[in-house]
């Protein structure tokens, strides 16, 4: 296995969860580079791709690295704004995993998480100059509040051991799930 962890992440909290993953890692042949990077995965067999939930999907950015995705194995694993066990992320992830498999990789994993909404766009919610669908409400405001913080440490640990896991079991089986 020689893999690269690559993220896209806008306000740091997707970057926060690929490095702590890749700082999990380090007994693994794993190269970590931001998209703005430009990679070339053409040396690389798994790919771990890192993205920020956007509009119901993987974001925009990483449409380059996924024409590149054929026949690698890839695990996918983002942040959202919204609750991680509600049906919106359960979508945003079944269409990541649809973007991969489109451009002919295979999933191996995916994993989401909350991240929270960066505080200018807090700002700019309770100022009603929203420029997201969703209108802020009381409940809302309270868990941006409180997941100014996301992803935790648990989020990264968790990541970290189910990837391992994948991991362990591609090398004992020679890559069968
Ligand atoms: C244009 C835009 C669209 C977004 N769409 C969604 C969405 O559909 N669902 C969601 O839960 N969060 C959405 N978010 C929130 C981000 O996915 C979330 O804040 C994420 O954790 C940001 O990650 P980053 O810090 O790595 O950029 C959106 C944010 C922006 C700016």
């Amino acid at each position: 296995m020689k893999g690269l962890i690559i993220y896209s992440s806008r306000t740091g909290r997707t970057k926060k969860l690929a490095e702590g993953l890749y700082k999990s890692l380090r007994d693994w042949d794993l190269s970590i580079q931001d998209v703005k990077e430009n990679p070339n995965l053409e040396d690389y067999d798994t790919i771990f791709l890192g993205f920020w939930a956007y509009k119901g999907t993987m974001d925009p950015s990483l449409n380059k690295v996924l024409t590149q995705v054929r026949g690698k194995d890839v695990y996918v694993f983002g942040t959202l704004a919204y609750y991680d066990d509600s049906d919106h992320a359960e979508r945003v992830l079944k269409n990541a995993v649809a973007a991969v498999e489109k451009n002919g990789g295979r999933c191996i994993g995916k994993f989401i998480t909350m991240g929270g909404l960066d505080k200018k766009r807090v700002q700019e919610k309770i100022q009603g100059r929203n420029t997201l669908k969703h209108p802020l409400t009381k409940a809302s405001l309270i868990r941006y509040q409180l997941t100014d913080d996301y992803p935790t440490k648990v989020d990264i640990a968790y990541l970290s051991e189910k990837v391992k896991l994948k991991l362990e079991i591609l090398k004992e089986s020679g890559g069968d799930l």
